[in-house]
């Protein structure tokens, strides 16, 4: 009898068992789609209302592709067809704003690099350094807010609102240290909220400073920040500071210590250190079945290759007391959680 056969019985398993992959596949297919939207300017194009026939003529396609293309991404709830044609939802139109305070491509770029990133990292041999240049100013750009929305310089203001000490002496023309300055988000974005302050920034890749040095004119701030390319535990400049910012979540454990006691050195006698807290690391086996524990195993295995552990919170601040620090505190910020420490 056919109902009795027992392959019937695996296919029925397997049938059930493949229903854990159909939001996986459905939503990486949905990635796809947004992709070739961003590249090919149709969402940029959906700002303005357009029927096919425009949309086709303004990118030199098909209009039966590009009437596909809207028919997907409307199933999709990405556009919103009325009449005959076709605009981005609110929703979407928030997201994609070009002075989104972080910007979508960069996002999509940011979850295929980490997936690429997490498929290869069983490979003895991957480092930050076998990376692509690509690939690594994508990781930089991906963790950090766009310096070019109109909005960043206001949600950095409002930031060091929340820091009474440190927003007295930006207001009136601090000189901060970044260590590990990325692509330089906060710190172009704090340049340009503050117009008397000034920066010096250090950053170990050649070529993330490039980049940062070239948004740095671009945003009109270039002759108010000093660059260094180097290793920050060798940073010879000291003692001067009136607060210094760690992107320390970038830093091998062998450079923890270096650095900090370089931090310690270059800022002034009462100065600021302010640092972003991660999540704190896994505590029980039961944490790990949480959507905190999913998001921290996978953090493990793209920065654990590099020589990057995530620090407790308890763990960061004995770092910050061996190194000298005083007054330690978490603070509750609109950006996450800081660290924030004193020279004696
Ligand atoms: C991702 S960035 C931080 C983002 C930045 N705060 C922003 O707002 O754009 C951290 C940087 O630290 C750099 N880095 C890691 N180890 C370093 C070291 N020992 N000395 C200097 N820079 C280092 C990495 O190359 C990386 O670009």
């Amino acid at each position: 009898m056919i109902q009795e056969h027992p392959v019937l019985k695996v296919l029925q398993n397997y049938f059930e068992a493949s229903a854990v992959l159909t939001p996986l596949l459905a939503g990486f297919q949905f990635l796809g789609l947004l992709r070739g939207a961003v590249d090919s300017g149709l969402l940029t194009a959906a700002r303005t209302p357009s029927t096919t026939q425009q949309f086709a003529a303004n990118m030199n396609t098909d209009i039966e592709r590009v009437g596909d293309y809207c028919h997907a991404l409307d199933a999709h709830g990405v556009f919103v067809k009325e009449n005959d044609t076709y605009r981005l939802a609110d929703m979407w139109a928030t997201l994609a704003a070009p002075e989104a305070v972080f910007s979508f491509e960069v996002i999509l770029d940011h979850a295929q690099v980490l997936s690429n990133l997490i498929a290869a990292s069983l490979k003895n041999t991957e480092t930050y350094w076998t990376l692509t240049s690509a690939e690594r100013l994508t990781l930089a750009k991906g963790v950090t807010t766009n310096p070019f929305s109109p909005h960043s310089p206001i949600v950095l203001d409002l930031f060091f609102q929340s820091i009474p000490g440190i927003y007295e002496r930006l207001a009136q023309g601090a000189q901060f240290l970044d260590i590990g300055c990325g692509v330089g988000s906060g710190l172009l974005g704090t340049l340009v909220a503050f117009p008397d302050s000034t920066a010096v920034a250090i950053e170990i890749a050649g070529d993330i400073l490039e980049e940062t040095r070239r948004r740095a004119i671009a945003l009109n701030v270039h002759d108010r920040v000093v660059f260094w390319q180097g290793d920050a535990r060798e940073f010879p400049d000291q003692s001067k500071f009136d607060f210094v910012h760690w992107a320390h979540t970038f830093f091998p454990v062998e450079s923890r210590a270096g650095t900090l006691k370089m931090a310690f050195d270059a800022v002034k006698p009462r100065g600021y250190f302010i640092a972003p807290l991660e999540n704190e690391p896994l505590a029980t086996d039961e944490d790990l079945h949480t959507e905190t524990g999913r998001a921290n195993s996978l953090q493990r295995l793209i920065y654990g290759s590099w020589g990057i552990r995530p620090v407790s919170h308890q763990d960061f601040q004995q770092e910050l007391e061996v190194a000298g620090f005083d007054e330690i505190q978490v603070l509750n910020s609109m950006l996450g959680n800081f660290i924030l420490a004193r020279h004696p």
